[in-house]
């Protein structure tokens, strides 16, 4: 049994399918090269020592007696209690956190930051690693239960199955994963940030979702998948608005798809901008930062750009035709692999 140990958990970058996963419906993320890194040694007590290198905090628990608390501790907490509860007997540690995705960014730190853990804390543990769809649910719940934000599986499967080249086409009505080759020939995929920060908890994000349910409920459906447009035109402002936005993005995934095995990244763009616009006018979470991080974009050649993530600030995502320059800060991203032991 090893005591010492290393994992990588990737964040992701969603090229379109956003709101939709928790929808039953489908979105494409990839996994990018930034991530969350978890260094672990194991300690001879059941106790967890955390040390968030970038934030320059600690935190100290019993596993037998986790207890709620705020902030990134609530993950560590989360990730050990939750693995504990799914069955995996854990070794005691001392953990040592730091990671390169922005926080609040759009970019999915705080899926990185729970698969990291937990793949960590499974390694020490020599437990066997459950399968990765099993192990994203694992982290949801420290999400769901431990931070408060009610978020889907998507950040978490991108994570886990991210392949280098192939961005994940992601059915959440059966959890079918299929990778799909993201060859982008002379363009490029970069992120800028608005420079506004969410959290998913705090943010209206949890609203979103809770403006679904009542649409599934309005509707007699057990999800908007099941929804049409005439059905969404029969419910009230806004839930007509949100539905919209679901049925039509699940639509434009699949179009995103046919246009890549096509190779047409100009209809890749076009697609990019009807989901920012949907996102903008039918789900109501762009801000004046994202609208003018978009205007960035779009002014250095961008030919299609969109807010990513849970919204209401983060990062805008932007393509780049070939020989046009992105606007300073942008940062170039690709779909690197999926999280792994680094030893
Ligand atoms: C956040 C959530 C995901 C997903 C996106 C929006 O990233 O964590 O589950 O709902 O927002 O597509």
């Amino acid at each position: 049994m090893t005591d010492h140990v290393v994992s990588f958990a990737p964040g992701r970058v969603n090229l379109i399918g956003e709101h939709t996963d928790y929808n039953d419906g489908l979105a494409l993320p990839f996994a990018i090269s930034q991530g969350v890194t978890v260094r672990a040694w194991a300690l001879p007590e059941r106790r967890i020592e955390a040390h968030a290198r970038d934030l320059g905090q600690r935190d100290e628990f019993a596993l037998e007696q986790p207890g709620a608390v705020s902030d990134w501790r609530a993950f560590v907490r989360g990730a050990a209690a939750e693995l504990e509860r799914a069955g995996v007997a854990l070794r005691g540690a001392r953990l040592e956190i730091s990671g390169d995705v922005p926080r609040g960014g759009g970019l999915s730190s705080s899926a990185a930051l729970e698969v990291a853990l937990a793949l960590a804390l499974i390694a020490l543990a020599d437990a066997e690693q459950p399968d990765p769809t099993e192990l994203a649910k694992i982290c949801s719940k420290v999400e769901n239960e431990w931070v408060g934000a009610r978020t889907g599986l998507l950040d978490q499967l991108a994570s886990l199955y991210g392949e280098t080249d192939k961005a994940l086409r992601i059915d959440f009505r059966s959890l079918d994963v299929q990778p799909v080759a993201l060859e982008l020939g002379g363009y490029r995929l970069v992120t800028l940030d608005s420079g506004e920060r969410h959290a998913n908890a705090a943010s209206g994000y949890n609203e979103r979702r809770a403006e679904c349910a009542r649409a599934c409920e309005q509707l007699g459906v057990s999800s908007l998948r099941d929804a049409t447009l005439e059905m969404a035109d029969r419910l009230p402002a806004p839930l007509a608005q949100r539905a919209r936005h679901v049925i039509t993005e699940n639509e434009r995934v699949d179009a995103t798809v046919a246009a890549l095995c096509a190779g047409d990244l100009e209809r890749v763009g076009e697609l990019l901008d009807a989901s920012h616009a949907s996102l903008r006018d039918c789900y109501a979470i762009s801000t004046p930062a994202v609208e003018a991080t978009v205007t960035r974009l779009r002014e250095a050649g961008a030919i299609g750009a969109r807010i990513v993530g849970g919204g209401f600030g983060g990062n805008v995502l932007g393509l780049l035709a070939p020989g046009t320059h992105a606007p300073e800060g942008a940062i170039d991203v690709r779909p690197g692999p999926g999280a792994r032991l680094l030893r």
